[in-house]
């Protein structure tokens, strides 16, 4: 059964939505590379690449679908942030973001009848939980930390471990 050209375009929307956050965290990413928080900077990377396979999911799932991806200009990122705790703030409040936007994507898969892209997406609701909880456990560790400067060279260098 094919899915709905509006399903599909609302799809698309996702894909681009997954590869702007993808474009974010390389940009929070170069952002501590350039204040010698290698560490975060690695973590980030990893996370924009996990957000590239989010984006090549919804590739695959249009293609199988018989529908396309389109590539949409991506806005410029913000390209620096006063703390790691502010970034970190950040990308929890835009996982938040985009939780809402699989939510919406569920509701209208729900709406059409569309039990296949439901199904699909039901990866991507348990992916986010995972997401929020990966930034706020960083977000925990760096209120823990404070100022101790100590405590941030350990945690970057724990961030590191990241694959
Ligand atoms: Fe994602
Ligand atoms: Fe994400």
């Amino acid at each position: 059964m094919a899915i709905s050209k509006s399903m599909a375009m609302a799809l698309n929307k996702q894909f681009n939505e997954e590869l702007n956050s993808a474009y974010l965290y390389e940009s929070m990413a170069a952002d501590f590379n350039s204040k010698n928080f290698h560490g975060f900077a690695k973590w980030m990377t990893a996370q924009a690449a996990e957000e590239r396979t989010h984006a090549e999911k919804i590739h695959v799932y249009l293609t199988e679908s018989n529908e396309r991806v389109f590539h949409a200009a991506l806005p410029e990122p913000q390209h620096t942030w006063e703390t790691p705790l502010h970034a970190l703030l950040s990308a929890l409040a835009h996982e938040e973001y985009i939780s809402k936007c699989i939510h919406d994507l569920v509701r209208s898969s729900r709406k059409e009848d569309d039990i296949a892209t439901e199904t699909f997406l039901g990866w991507y609701v348990t992916e986010q939980i995972e997401e929020e909880a990966n930034a706020q456990g960083m977000i925990d560790k760096l209120k823990m930390i404070g100022d101790d400067k100590n405590g941030l060279y350990q945690l970057d260098k724990e961030a590191s471990k990241r694959q």
